[in-house]
């Protein structure tokens, strides 16, 4: 059966946990197993896959998530990926205490608590991974994400860069923004295949999908 289902124009995961939410969501049930609703509104890669028509984007472990929050998009790629291994970093101690206690639930997330525009200090821990994807608020966003391709996506992986143009400039078109943040990554070696807008559920957000 696929991890993944659409019902009524929602999207849902078929919950590793057997049918507990993590933050409030629905749970439903399909052919005798339990779902969770996957919100656009609260989480960017959910909000892709319906910018992107219903189609989930490659998403092959080891996975590098940079900016996990509490971990609600964390738990989602945890149920889509059972035998992989995501790591997880977050900076803010406040989050990464329930991310923490999430991860000693589910078994395949391995929570850091390190600040991602250092990836020198997690390397040793999370070596070579096939994907990595970055929701961090940032300024330099772009920055951050080339520092950790560089040292940890594989010639072969794929990289989600969800970026929120307000962070990078308050002033300037949100467009003019993901343009510029592909000539940056282009420079740097990495190109940018789309950049798929999220609006209207995370406003002045694109993600920008990347592979070497
Ligand atoms: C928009 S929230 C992430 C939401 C989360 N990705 C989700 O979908 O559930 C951004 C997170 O990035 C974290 N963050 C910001 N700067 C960071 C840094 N330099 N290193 C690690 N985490 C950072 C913030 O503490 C915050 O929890």
């Amino acid at each position: 059966m696929d991890r993944i289902a659409f019902k009524d124009g929602k999207i849902y995961t078929l919950d590793m946990k057997g049918g507990s939410p993590v933050y409030g969501e629905e749970i439903i049930e399909i052919e005798g197993k339990k779902f969770r609703e996957w919100i656009p509104w609260r989480s960017k890669l959910a909000a892709l896959i319906r910018r992107m028509g219903g189609h989930l984007p490659q998403l092959k472990g080891p996975v590098l998530y940079l900016g996990a929050a509490q971990g609600t998009t964390v738990t989602h790629i945890s149920d889509l990926l059972p035998d992989s291994v995501i790591y997880a970093v977050e900076f803010s101690p406040t989050a990464y205490r329930k991310l923490a206690s999430i991860a000693r639930e589910r078994g395949n997330i391995v929570p850091i608590l390190e600040d991602a525009f250092h990836p020198e200090k997690y390397l040793p821990m999370v070596g070579r991974v096939n994907t990595l994807y970055q929701d961090v608020s940032q300024k330099d966003q772009v920055g951050m994400f080339i520092k950790n391709a560089d040292m940890m996506l594989a010639g072969d992986g794929i990289g989600y860069l969800m970026l929120k143009a307000r962070s990078v400039d308050v002033t300037s078109d949100p467009g003019k923004i993901f343009e510029e943040a592909a000539s940056i990554l282009g420079k740097k070696g990495w190109s940018v295949m789309e950049v798929v807008e999220l609006d209207p559920f995370q406003k002045d957000h694109a993600c920008l999908i990347i592979c070497r």
